[in-house]
């Protein structure tokens, strides 16, 4: 990480991975604190496949009217295969070069901060990072752009899924995303009312899922909804409904996978401060010579970590929350 102050005339801005709601708050916060400081705002389409192949264009504050509100990216995304090798990553280069792009703000979760930060190394191209992913596996920040709004999506979906499990005296298993974290899962689990969260990060055996089952049963609980995090040792939502099916044969289970709807819709007010906050404190840093980081907020306070720290250290979750989580699923 460097901190010396730089003179930085264009930056590009792209977004990176899987969409987040808020994306599009954080590119219109870029471009516009890039305006309030007299810089050209390139957008840089598709991620690093744009990169490669030259997709990127000046933008003005038309390119960015009404964004703010709207879900996904307009500036489209991608997962590059070719920015992985050396090649690829020299023609992103010269591509920058071409339009005279002097330093990056790369919006996108740990794969596409993981590019910036190689590209920095390689080509001393300065860059800073936002977290956006609705998975908030990020270390360096409290929370990520998207992870709001998707806890939101799939409470709201949950909630519905309720109503039909009550009516019918069913078991959901409801699996959400979140790669290879939970935080998507504790949250929409205690938000929702689960009567068991499981995350890849803590055994969660079905002995122990049996007995909370049983437990509830003798509570008269009306509906029993479990919320399962995708990514975890012993399968998804799918392949724990069968096993529990295999021990409570009279249950009658339905497995429902929230799966990409959770990246869609509007932000919410959440995301999008969040966002704007990010994008403008991106703007900064760059200018201030903080490069190679990542922009995020702790304990409601902006915070750069290297990028290579965000990417490498374990953003771990909350045993406080999933105490919590256990009192109120009894
Ligand atoms: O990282 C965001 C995320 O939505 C994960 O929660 C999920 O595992 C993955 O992306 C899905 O990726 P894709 O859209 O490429 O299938």
């Amino acid at each position: 990480m460097q901190d010396q102050p730089i003179n930085i005339k264009k930056i590009g801005v792209l977004t990176s991975g899987g969409d987040a709601p808020g994306m599009n708050a954080a590119i219109r916060a870029v471009v516009r604190a890039g305006f309030y400081y007299n810089l050209e705002v390139y957008g840089i389409y598709r991620g690093y496949e744009g990169m490669i192949n030259d997709d990127i264009r000046k933008l003005d504050s038309r390119s960015i009217a009404h964004v703010l509100e709207r879900g996904g990216t307009f500036l489209k995304s991608a997962r590059s295969l070719e920015f992985r090798t050396p090649e690829g990553r020299k023609k992103a280069y010269d591509n920058l070069k071409s339009h005279g792009i002097d330093a990056l703000v790369v919006i996108g979760g740990d794969g596409s901060l993981t590019g910036a930060h190689l590209f920095y190394k390689e080509f001393g191209i300065p860059a800073v990072g936002l977290p956006g992913t609705i998975d908030n596996d990020l270390f360096g920040t409290d929370l990520t752009i998207g992870f709001d709004t998707a806890c939101n999506t799939a409470i709201g979906a949950i909630d519905k899924i309720r109503d039909t499990a009550t009516s019918h005296d069913r078991l959901f298993f409801v699996e959400v995303m979140g790669r290879d974290a939970g935080f998507i899962a504790i949250n929409a689990g205690i938000g929702s009312a689960a009567a068991a969260i499981l995350i890849p990060e803590k055994k969660f055996p079905v002995e122990k899922l049996i007995d909370r089952l049983k437990f509830r049963e003798k509570a008269k609980k009306e509906s029993n909804i479990v919320i399962v995090a995708e990514g975890g040792k012993s399968g998804g939502a799918q392949e724990i409904s069968e096993k529990v099916k295999k021990i409570l044969p009279t249950y009658d289970i339905k497995v429902t996978i929230l799966g990409h709807l959770q990246r869609g819709g509007a932000p919410s007010s959440f995301d999008r401060i969040l966002s704007s906050k990010l994008g403008v404190s991106a703007v900064e840093g760059l200018l201030k010579g903080k490069f190679d980081v990542m922009v995020g907020i702790i304990n409601n306070k902006i915070v750069y970590t290297p990028i290579k720290r965000a990417i490498i250290d374990d953003k771990e979750v909350d045993d406080e929350d999933l105490r919590i989580a256990g009192i109120l699923s009894t």
